[in-house]
């Protein structure tokens, strides 16, 4: 079945680049909207599947781009995907191929995430190394870096990672150079199968990396927090199989938050834990949103006045670089003038032309992003580039009168579930075109 969906997959891509939004404005959202499960999440958790031999199940997967990417990445490594109801059944016992191809990579960085468990499994590996994007170069140095202080032997050519264990993961104390999500998530992953104990310091701690390690642990690795950063990775020899349920997408649940907001709306997203948010929800209401918080559901109210802030990007728990170009748009329609410091990605703020294109006045400086504020924008025919940066424009098409087209949407859909459907519940006027 994956077969044919695969011999499918150039025409379906193709209908897909082809895709774009159409979006009349200027209305105010109202009404509750449900949040799907974290693509961050689910992508480490997709990886670590392959540490088992036998079964995983998993639920809560979002309907989005990246998860059949790696779902496509899995299969071509000799994994069984099943879908049932809300279940996704990982069968591994015929896994046996180590061997992740540029053309499954390409698309999804994430797709390095396979390396640990590979190595992990088989002391073996070959991926293709991720590449760039339009956000940065995305090295992935602190990766292999760490790796070969667990006996890794690696070397790169003709775009591959050509990675060996020749005595297995042996584990040992890593301090990461920078704090890295997927670094963190890779080594975690690999060291629990390791012989002996890993230490890892000065860890990324994002909830979705939380999300990992308590997936870890039901599937019979011995992992715990020892600091703030610092994590034990006891290395075992036997998984068990486990069913799990990945947790909510806060990057969503953030995005639903400033849609609300910037168009003065009244929405409540549910399926959400508020405390895992609590940067986001403090920062609308200094920006001058009603949010008030009840067991998984958070309600927004947005205010006609926004108040200026300056914000920085930094890694959790401080303000995510995910919902930068989202905060930009709102901060375009704040009352004074607010600088923007993206202190995570050398180049994301590819969204700035297009917001200009809408009329915003928005200059940068580097990784500095002065946004000017009492914008009205107007509608326009745009162009997405990368995930954040196309919801973006969606929000600034929201509050424009008039239809706004938003091309190449292939972007968004790599990360939003049934983005268009879940906006019309709230009462946007928008529509997918081929
Ligand atoms: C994860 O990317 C997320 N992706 C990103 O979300 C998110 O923006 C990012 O973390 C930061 O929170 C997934 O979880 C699938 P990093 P990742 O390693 O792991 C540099 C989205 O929109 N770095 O924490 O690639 C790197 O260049 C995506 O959903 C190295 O220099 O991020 C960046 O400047 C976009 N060497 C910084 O560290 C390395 O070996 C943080 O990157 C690795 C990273």
């Amino acid at each position: 079945r994956w077969k044919i969906y695969g011999s499918n997959w150039c025409n379906l891509t193709q209908s897909l680049i082809m895709q774009k939004l159409e979006v009349f404005g200027a209305n105010k959202l109202k009404g509750k909207i449900n949040i799907s499960g974290s693509k961050n999440a689910s992508l480490p958790i997709l990886a670590a599947s392959l540490l088992s031999k036998s079964k995983i199940t998993l639920k809560n997967l979002p309907k989005v781009k990246d998860i059949e990417t790696m779902l496509l990445l899995l299969d071509s490594l000799g994994s069984k995907v099943k879908k049932i109801k809300d279940k996704t059944i990982i069968n591994n016992s015929n896994q046996n191929k180590t061997f992740a191809s540029y053309n499954l990579v390409k698309t999804m960085r994430a797709g390095i995430l396979v390396l640990g468990p590979l190595l992990a499994k088989f002391g073996k590996a070959r991926v293709s190394s991720p590449g760039g994007c339009s956000i940065g170069v995305r090295p992935i140095d602190i990766h292999l870096k760490a790796l070969s202080q667990l006996g890794v032997k690696y070397k790169i050519n003709q775009g591959y990672v050509h990675a060996t264990a020749p005595n297995g993961l042996i584990g040992s104390k890593i301090r990461f150079s920078k704090i890295s999500v997927g670094a963190t998530e890779n080594l975690i992953i690999a060291a629990s199968l390791a012989k002996g104990t890993t230490i890892l310091s000065n860890c990324a701690i994002e909830p979705e990396i939380k999300d990992l390690v308590s997936f870890l642990i039901k599937i019979g690795c011995k992992i715990n927090w020892i600091s703030k950063r610092s994590i034990k990775i006891v290395g075992v020899s036997k998984i068990k199989d486990a069913s799990y349920s990945v947790m909510f997408d806060r990057i969503e649940a953030g995005t639903y938050l400033v849609a609300a907001a910037v168009t003065e709306g009244n929405i409540s997203i549910k399926n959400v834990i508020p405390r895992i948010i609590q940067t986001e929800i403090n920062t609308l209401k200094k920006i001058g949103a009603k949010i008030k918080v009840k067991n998984d559901e958070v309600h927004i109210v947005g205010n006609k006045k926004i108040k200026s802030i300056n914000i920085k990007t930094a890694p959790y728990p401080g303000f995510p670089t995910d919902l930068q170009a989202q905060m930009m748009v709102l901060l375009c329609k704040a009352n004074k003038q607010s600088v923007i410091k993206e202190d995570i990605f050398e180049n994301r703020f590819m969204h700035v032309a297009e917001l200009n294109r809408m009329g915003a006045k928005i200059s940068t400086d580097g990784n500095k992003a002065k946004v000017i504020g009492n914008i009205n924008f107007e509608a326009a025919e745009l162009m997405a580039t990368d995930l954040r940066a196309s919801v973006s424009l969606i929000l600034a098409a929201l509050t424009a009168k008039g239809k706004s087209v938003v091309n190449r949407i292939y972007h968004l859909d790599r990360g939003y579930e049934n983005i268009e459907k879940k906006l019309k519940k709230v009462g946007a006027k928008i529509r997918r075109v081929n």
